[in-house]
């Protein structure tokens, strides 16, 4: 079994509540599993379900007391980063290089010799857009792997490409890369 590190960091997507579902699929293959979550997410999912799946705190706050240096320390703890499900925000602030919360600070932390994988969850116009295109391009080139979203029907109700795979697809994906 293996007893790798993986960290998936969530934002602030409608499709947040796969993140328990993968941190299950992973933890059942026995991967030490921990989450870091934006503000914006903990509106999408609590964490609760999270912190009971890893056995592990939340983090969400760069200035936590209780954990010193977190960005430094939790880039250096995983094998795998996952940004699983990256909002349109959290992939800008990945592109423009800021550290401004705890997830972007840990992608600047982060020099690619271990996988950073971004999985883009959007409505099929934000996913299409120049900006968003664009940003995704960069951080290809930057050494992030892009987890091509899938087609299918989207939380607003329109049928196209947006849709982050599936918790145990990518938790097979997971496996495999490591
Ligand atoms: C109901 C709802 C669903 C949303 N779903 C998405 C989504 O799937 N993808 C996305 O990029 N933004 C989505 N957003 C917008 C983000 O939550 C918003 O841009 C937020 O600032 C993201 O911040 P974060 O990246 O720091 O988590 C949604 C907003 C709402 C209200």
């Amino acid at each position: 079994m293996s007893k790798s590190n993986i960290l998936i960091c969530i934002s602030g997507s409608i499709s947040a509540y796969k993140a328990a579902s993968l941190a299950s699929a992973l933890k059942k293959k026995g991967f030490h599993v921990k989450t870091v979550a934006t503000e914006s997410s903990l509106k999408f999912i609590g964490t609760a379900a999270l912190e009971g799946i890893t056995g592990e705190p939340v983090l969400t706050d760069m200035f936590n007391p209780a954990y010193e240096i977190p960005h430094i320390n939790l880039s250096e703890w995983a094998d795998l980063i996952i940004v699983y499900p990256a909002s349109a925000t959290t992939i800008a602030r990945l592109r423009m290089g800021l550290a401004e919360d705890l997830l972007s600070a840990i992608f600047l932390s982060n020099n690619f010799r271990k996988p950073y994988w971004i999985s883009p969850a959007m409505n099929i116009n934000m996913l299409a857009h120049p900006a968003v295109e664009e940003n995704l391009k960069n951080l290809k080139k930057w050494g992030a792997k892009i987890i091509d979203p899938e087609e299918g029907i989207l939380a607003c109700g329109t049928v196209g490409k947006g849709r982050a795979p599936e918790p145990e697809k990518m938790a097979e994906m997971i496996e495999e890369a490591l």
